[in-house]
């Protein structure tokens, strides 16, 4: 069987899902078995041989799907490869260098042992739910940031180090 992998994300305006759904994607062209759900809807990560936890940063925090979801599953993250990424900034920063993440992920990175963290674009288009987010959006200051080929280099990075499980079956 092939290593099976969740990415689980915590998200407002849905523009941290199309992330991790590209990600389960990169995963399964790789000869991965991966899905992606909504942090909340979890219930057991147990069936996983690794999990990656993405969330939006709201007023410099991780979303608070992503942050409970790591809160409740510690025990169990602990023992399993993990990787997190965040998205956010509502400019070309996350594309041009690495930004580290907020204290709590950083917090949680130690604690569970993640292998890695990655900082993606962000988005903010209309519709957004949220005082703020009219506010940002009416000051011009919205757009679409995420970098879809960053996103694909990075999901393949990591397909490349569950490469070594040793239930990993390619499907090319
Ligand atoms: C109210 C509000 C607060 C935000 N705070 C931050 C922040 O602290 N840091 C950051 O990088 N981006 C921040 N952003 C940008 C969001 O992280 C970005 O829009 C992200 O893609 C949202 O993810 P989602 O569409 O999955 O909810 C904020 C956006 C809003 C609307």
């Amino acid at each position: 069987m092939a290593t099976n992998v969740l990415v689980a994300y915590g998200t407002t305006n849905g523009s941290t899902a199309q992330i991790a759904e590209t990600i389960a994607d990169v995963l399964r062209k790789e000869g991965l078995t991966a899905q992606a759900a909504a942090a909340g809807s979890v219930t057991t990560v147990e069936p996983y041989d690794a999990v990656i936890v993405g969330g939006g940063l709201y007023a410099g925090r991780w979303h608070k799907d992503a942050r409970r979801f790591v809160r409740r599953h510690r025990r169990t993250l602990a023992q399993q490869p993990l990787w997190f990424f965040s998205s956010g900034p509502l400019d070309p920063s996350a594309s041009e260098r690495d930004i580290p993440p907020v204290s709590s992920v950083s917090k949680a990175i130690t604690r569970l042992d993640a292998r890695g963290h990655v900082t993606f674009g962000g988005c903010l288009e209309e519709g957004a739910k949220g005082f703020v987010a009219g506010m940002i959006l009416r000051s011009g200051k919205g757009g679409d940031f995420r970098d879809f080929s960053q996103i694909k280099t990075w999901a393949a990075h990591v397909a490349d180090e569950l490469g070594d499980a040793p239930n990993r079956t390619r499907s090319t």
